[in-house]
């Protein structure tokens, strides 16, 4: 997944939210999102990468019931303004044990590095922890992750459904137990056999 910063980066619903006006004082308000944050939210993913791709995948997510966790899909933005930041956890597997994956993850061009995308995914991570999910994964940006706890998931004995980057493919413990070894199985709308 690639980002791209073609876009103005306007806050989504045109809020008028000044560019990192919120991350100056620490206030990007996390939140599970609502149904009239549906079209917010796919502008959003629009906008933070090249491709319709994830906004469709995010899409495609929504409408599977084995895929999508409700209450896991979250957004972020200033305290009155609409929401500049997405992040989504969905059901995957680890051979037969259920997980969460983390993708995609994206925050409007314009408000990136402010701290929207870290507040968006700690909040989401927190709330997957309280909903009794006990392990997440992520195939992302080596040097982000880390920052919520994600380490190389090989390192639990979890496999890639393909062969991806030891550094890029991570896995966080949610409850603090040993996860699952095994393989991941996404979602069928990832498309990742
Ligand atoms: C990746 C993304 C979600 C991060 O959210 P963000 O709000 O911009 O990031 P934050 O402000 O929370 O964190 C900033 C830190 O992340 C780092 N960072 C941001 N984007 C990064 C990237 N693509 N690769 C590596 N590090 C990145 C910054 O360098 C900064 O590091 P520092 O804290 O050490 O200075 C956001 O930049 C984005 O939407 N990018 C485009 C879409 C994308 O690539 N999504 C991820 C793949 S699913």
């Amino acid at each position: 997944m690639s980002s791209t910063h073609d876009n103005d980066g306007a806050p989504a619903t045109g809020s008028g939210a000044p560019r990192a006006g919120a991350a100056a004082h620490g206030a990007w308000h996390p939140r599970p999102e609502t149904a009239e944050d549906v079209p917010v939210v796919r502008r959003i993913n629009l906008a933070a990468f090249e491709t319709a791709g994830e906004a469709d995948l995010v899409d495609a997510l929504r409408r599977d019931p084995a895929a999508w966790l409700p209450q896991l899909s979250y957004v972020a933005g200033p305290p009155d303004g609409a929401p500049v930041a997405h992040a989504l956890l969905t059901r995957c597997h680890i051979d037969d044990v259920p997980a969460v994956a983390l993708a995609p993850c994206a925050v409007l061009p314009g408000y990136q590095k402010c701290g929207a995308g870290s507040t968006v995914i700690s909040a989401l991570l927190e709330a997957a922890r309280e909903a009794g999910e006990r392990t997440a994964i992520v195939l992302g940006h080596p040097p982000y992750y880390p920052r919520f706890g994600f380490t190389p998931a090989t390192g639990f004995g979890i496999l890639p459904p393909q062969p991806w980057p030891d550094e890029a493919f991570l896995a966080l413990s949610l409850d603090g137990s040993p996860p699952p070894r095994g393989t991941v199985r996404y979602a069928a709308a990832f498309g990742i056999a």
